[in-house]
């Protein structure tokens, strides 16, 4: 048995945690059938010395009996500031023997107490502002730097920084890590976020220097729709503290205060909604190194520390992840080119040119084309979304931007002085570095391309928060996105430290009479209704009891427990009579279906019911058990309300005896709006998903949704909410041949419809491009907005069939059950899980019929492998039921069902 994978609090090797009780993870690897953890032990030392003496002298766990290999709690010596710790991890097979020990790895503790800081925040000196340049809308990014001399030998050198702002951080010439757009967004008035680095390779006795440049970003640049900037504050300030401890034990600490200097330089300005500009004949070389002259520069000043948290960011930083060559360039006006990337991406783009002195050169950015063959930009809205490059004239200049980002495929390049070639401009893919977990491979390419544009949905807009889009004048964190698509997530990337993340950015911005916001970080100047609205508010329950399903977390639940009862008792507050009316503010229904309104009160109502059922089950996790009953009590008593009001006698769900509701009707041309009773496929999707109905109309329940599929000539109608569960609810009631055909028709509306017109990830609109119409309303027409992609989990939990048990959390035991159809030949998916690689394979040819299953060692999986009449399963060879770590269970409704430990089966159906 081999042990792998070995993580502290969700990261590889964190560097510089908040976290004085971290949790251990780690998984096994084994070649034998069944194999499980019987025991571990666990070894945290203080140097790699230690370590490799095979002591553990901060903690040695002793032999634990058990199989638990996640979220193991260090219970070791007191964790403080600064320490570095180092552990490995044996366990013991199911025949008690003992592995080797894993390979080595770390994590280190940041900064925990205020005393730590001995720093200062420091901004630019006033006088700059003086000038003209610093009067224009976003003024030029602040430059800081600071020679000092070390006169000793270095053992250690550590920098710990944050910004009211984003910074680049150097020493000695050298940019300090790769994270981009750090310390990331939180609500600045509450919490800031800090990096630390190990820069001891970068030091040197002698001189040295450190140099920041602190962007706009999240804290002052222009965010959300508004034209307005400084949401948090005008003044981009800086945190800087090294500490460098000498190889005879003595340290020194050089941290950011008035001997800092400060300038300006060829960054003009940088915004991530208008773009930025570099005037690259302003450069100043050596501006970070110990020899510059820096007489011209300024003191800089100290500012008012922030009223707020400094913590350490418990999230994989923003990254470059990929880049892209371009496909195509063309030149649709004479001297304005057109480069296709091939693909909507989130990140700017790395230019290389050669020219005269002073040329400028002009790059926008935009999603799709102009029939002319330009870029189309009206659906950037207020986003100038243009970068601006003035040469030095000096050889083959490279460019890349510091504090923007665009959404885009296409670059329109202006003033260049030379034919672009593939080599001019090369796409840089941005976005926070969360490691890949899933694949999906199937026999039809327009699913594959749905896959993959799903997360490329997803990539382009998990940066630093989960937001709508990432190329107009929004970019939020928008609650009701991210809940609708927070599974799909898990199964694509490891967003387990991501979420984690956010969810505090979800408590800092819930109300204090229990609103959660309709995205979050709230903005400041916010009209104050952004809040409370259904299927939106909802993530701040639906988020955390997902991330404690896919992942086991329980800090996270209890963490935001009292949260998520506040939020239902807000709701309640306002709606005595368990219909939910009141409280909801902007509510937007089934967000942009097709001619289909969801009642909202019908869809809020849903939502609270389905709150209360999740929280019912978060408590009785945590031992609450009162409240567990309360809440199921909840529950309860919202579903009979909902009964009553949404459902008739015959199975139908709309507002019985309400008024006629408009907007009802359907057909592909999209001009009639007829009146209607209020009834659509949403409304079947929610009250069969967070089970509404009384159990004997269930059935009607999906006859009639599958009745108002068919009105829809067999196409979707639902919005943001109802799409996410459409095709599950059909598959759990045996219409598995309906949600296929939802998933393969290209027609509008459909996901095949945004493929056949070249979509490269999920468009906001099904309707964003259509060919009687064009483009929509370009008030809101984004090309890149993952929520009608949460039909990703559906790929993954039915067509593949990866899916929890519903006992069990994190995988630990979990279920393969596919859902096949013969429109499709083949389904291959991997689902990297925190207890490792789960694989589930099938393929049909002929009659024969097989399945491949990976199961990793330590955890265990109910089988379900599909047959028809009597036909037999074999697995590896061998009657299935008798085979080697496989034991029959029973057979039922179209499958025979089989439990199996770890390892890799192979079952034949003849
Ligand atoms: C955003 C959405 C968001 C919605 C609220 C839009 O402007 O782009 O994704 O959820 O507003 O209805």
């Amino acid at each position: 048995m081999k042990i792998q994978n070995l993580r502290c609090e969700y990261l590889e090797n964190p560097f510089g945690i908040d976290e004085t009780k971290p949790r251990l993870s780690w998984t096994l690897e084994s070649e034998r059938r069944g194999e499980i953890q019987t025991a571990y032990r666990i070894l945290v030392a203080s140097s790699q010395d230690v370590l490799d003496e095979g002591r553990g002298d901060l903690w040695d766990s002793g032999k634990v009996m058990g199989d638990a290999s996640i979220h193991i709690e260090y219970d070791g010596s007191p964790l403080a500031s600064r320490m570095a710790c180092y552990w490995k991890v044996a366990a013991w097979d199911r025949n008690g023997e003992m592995s080797a020990f894993s390979s080595p790895t770390s994590f280190t503790l940041g900064l925990l107490d205020d005393s730590d800081w001995k720093a200062s925040w420091i901004a630019m000196n006033p006088s700059f502002y003086e000038s003209d340049e610093f009067k224009q809308d976003s003024p030029p990014p602040p430059w800081f730097r600071k020679a000092f001399e070390l006169d000793n030998e270095i053992a250690n050198a550590v920098v710990y920084v944050s910004a009211r702002g984003i910074f680049e951080l150097y020493a000695n010439g050298e940019r300090i890590g790769e994270d981009v757009f750090a310390p990331g967004w939180t609500d600045y008035n509450t919490r800031i976020q800090y990096r630390s680095y190990d820069v001891t390779s970068l030091m040197k006795r002698g001189a040295n220097a450190l140099g920041a440049v602190v962007g706009d970003g999240w804290y002052s640049g222009h965010i959300g729709w508004r034209r307005d900037r400084g949401y948090y504050g005008f003044v981009n300030s800086l945190l800087v503290q090294l500490e460098v401890t000498y190889t005879d034990g003595s340290k020194r600490v050089f941290a950011s205060d008035r001997s800092w200097k400060c300038s300006h330089g060829p960054l003009k300005y940088s915004d991530f909604m208008d773009g930025e500009y570099y005037d690259a004949r302003k450069e100043m070389p050596g501006w970070n190194s110990a020899s510059f002259n820096d007489s011209t520069w300024k003191s800089a000043v100290i500012v008012d520390a922030p009223d707020a948290a400094i913590v350490s960011q418990p999230s994989e930083p923003v990254r470059a992840t990929e880049e892209l060559r371009p496909v195509s360039i063309n030149e649709p006006q004479n001297g304005m080119y057109v480069v296709n990337l091939g693909r909507n991406i989130a990140g700017w783009v790395r230019l290389k040119v050669s020219g005269k002195k002073g040329t400028v050169i002009t790059l926008r950015y935009g999603e799709r084309l102009n029939p002319s063959g330009s870029v189309y930009t009206t659906n950037l809205r207020a986003a100038k979304v243009i970068d601006t490059y003035v040469l030095k004239g000096e050889g083959v200049e490279v460019f890349e931007p510091h504090f923007t980002f665009h959404g885009f495929q296409y670059i329109e390049l202006i003033g260049l002085t030379e034919e672009p070639t593939k080599d001019t401009v090369t796409g840089v893919v941005l976005h926070s570095a969360t490691p890949l977990a899933g694949s999906f491979e199937c026999s039809d390419d327009m699913v594959n391309t749905l896959a993959e544009n799903i997360d490329w949905g997803q990539r382009g807009n998990f940066l630093s928060v989960p937001t709508d889009c990432p190329q107009r004048d929004e970019r939020l964190g928008w609650m009701g996105d991210a809940q609708i698509f927070v599974r799909t997530s898990t199964y694509n990337r490891d967003v387990a430290a991501f979420f984690t993340k956010w969810m505090v950015d979800v408590e800092d911005a819930q109300s204090s009479e229990g609103a959660f916001a309709d995205f979050s970080p709230r903005v400041k100047n916010d009209t104050g209704n952004f809040e409370g609205a259904a299927g939106w508010g909802d993530a701040g329950i639906v988020v955390p009891w997902t991330l404690w399903r896919v992942y086991g977390d329980r800090r996270l639940i209890e963490k935001h427990y009292d949260a998520m009862g506040k939020w239902l008792d807000y709701m309640r507050s306002d709606n005595p009579d368990l219909i939910r009316r009141k409280s909801l503010n902007n509510n937007y229904g089934d967000w942009l279906s097709i001619k289909a309104d969801t009642p909202k009160d019908l869809l809020a109502t849903a939502y609270w019911a389905y709150d209360a059922k999740l929280l019912s089950e978060i408590a009785a996790e945590l031992g609450l058990d009162d409240d567990a009953v309360k809440y199921k009590q909840l529950y309860s008593d919202v579903r009979a309300a909902f009964q009553r009001e949404f459902v008739a006698e015959d199975g139908r769900v709309y507002p019985v005896g309400g008024d006629k509701v408009e907007a009802q009707g359907f057909d592909a041309s999209g001009t009639d709006r007829k009146q209607g009773i209020g009834e659509t496929q949403t409304n079947y999707v929610l009250a069969l998903y967070m089970d509404l109905l009384p159990k004997e109309l269930r059935a009607k329940a999906v006859d009639h949704l599958v009745r108002k599929i068919e009105e829809c000539g067999w196409h979707l109608s639902t919005g943001f909410i109802g799409v996410r569960h459409l095709c599950p609810v059909l598959s759990e009631a045996g219409r598995n041949d309906v949600a296929y055909r939802l998933l393969l028709n290209d027609t509008f509306p459909s996901w095949g419809y945004s493929i056949k017109q070249g979509a490269t990830t999920i468009w906001e609109r099904w309707d964003g491009w259509t060919e009687d119409k064009g483009f929509q309303d370009p008030g809101m027409n984004s090309f890149n907005h993952y929520s009608l992609g949460s039909v990703g989990e559906w790929l993954y939990r039915y067509v593949a069939g990866i899916e929890l048990d519903w006992n069990e959390t994190a995988f630990k035991r979990f279920i393969i059950k596919p859902y096949t159809d013969t429109r499709l030949d083949y389904v291959k998916a991997t689902y990297n899980s925190i207890h490792g690689p789960i694989g589930s394979a099938w393929k049909r040819s002929g009659d024969a019929f097989a399945l491949n299953v990976e199961i990793p060692a330590n955890t265990s999986a109910e089988i379900h492998v599909p047959v028809t009449g009597d036909a037999k399963v074999m697995e590896s060879g061998n009657v299935a039921g008798e085979s080697e770590g496989l034991s029959f269970v029973r057979r039922e409704g179209g499958y025979e069902i089989y439990v199996a430990g770890a390892g890799d089966y192979r079952f034949e159906v003849k």
